[in-house]
């Protein structure tokens, strides 16, 4: 019996799509984090963080990638796997990658299967607006939930001539907002709002009934995403946007530098650290 109310009591504290619709609703913001493994996961998912998303930035922060055109499906299900075993609260979202659903919304159904059955996540994100409608339409039809991204959308490095701001001007603000709007009449939960003027940002939280998740979309979106090393300060750069709420970087470089001297001069293993 109490194992029956243990359950069912933790089932309700699970983020789901519907309890992140609710929190537009109450005009509560959430966040979300990228996170590629389970160590992290668990770290994440402990503190409280919503939802965490196994992106494909995993080409640029864990492979060294110069793009994220690189990872593949295989790899994203594999990480999404070692993350889904950290979490017991958070949603997992997986980012399906370049070449995963541009062939058409087939080929995009059977991806999202993919990091749902073999993956484990909870939903999956994809990039692109009017042009991604019919994928997403496929994908939410199979009962897959589907996060989208517009904006500055990583994938579509080549075609902008780099990462550019997107979103001004009158007909790049007129392209962004028929972008979102077409993700959510195509049944969209949620849209990721990356790189464009944070008067932007608002309006088209304004506009749309689903949650904006922004990053560098300003403070007016319904939820924030940061990459996990742009927030932990594991990068060597971070872009404009970015607040650096840790500097594990240096400290992870100070602890090996430590160690390298310690064992050098033989101070460590010392008596305390070792058997007898
Ligand atoms: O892959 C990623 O990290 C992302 C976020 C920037 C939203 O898509």
């Amino acid at each position: 019996m109490s194992t029956v109310t243990t359950a069912s009591a933790s089932r309700e504290h699970r983020i789901t799509v519907r309890s992140l619709a609710s929190r537009k609703g109450r005009g509560e913001p959430f966040t979300m984090l990228t996170t590629y493994d389970f160590t992290f996961a668990r770290i994440f998912d402990e503190a409280g963080v919503d939802v965490l998303l196994v992106g494909d930035s995993l080409a640029n922060v864990v492979q060294g990638c110069d793009t994220t055109l690189p990872v593949t499906l295989d790899e994203m299900t594999y990480h999404t796997r070692m993350v889904c075993r950290g979490v017991r609260r958070a949603l997992v979202v997986a980012d399906m990658p370049f070449g995963s659903f541009q062939v058409g919304p087939e080929d995009a159904l059977r991806s999202a299967i993919q990091l749902i059955k073999e993956g484990g996540a909870n939903a999956v994100k994809l990039e692109g607006g009017v042009d991604v409608a019919d994928s997403i339409r496929r994908i939410v039809s199979a009962k897959i939930p589907v996060m989208a991204h517009v904006g500055l959308t990583p994938q579509s490095v080549n075609e902008m001539g780099g990462y550019r701001v997107q979103g001004r001007g009158d007909e790049g603000r007129h392209r962004v907002i028929e972008d979102a709007l077409a993700v959510e009449a195509a049944g969209a939960f949620a849209v990721v709002l990356e790189g464009i003027p944070k008067e932007l940002g608002r309006e088209i939280t304004q506009r749309l009934s689903i949650p904006t998740i922004g990053i560098g979309a300003g403070v007016h979106c319904d939820a924030q995403v940061l990459v996990m090393h742009d927030l932990l300060g594991l990068n060597d750069w971070t872009p404009s946007f970015v607040k650096q709420y840790a500097s594990l970087g240096q400290q992870a470089s100070k602890a090996a530098r430590n160690y390298i001297d310690e064992v050098a001069n033989r101070k460590f293993p010392d008596e305390e650290h070792s058997y007898t």
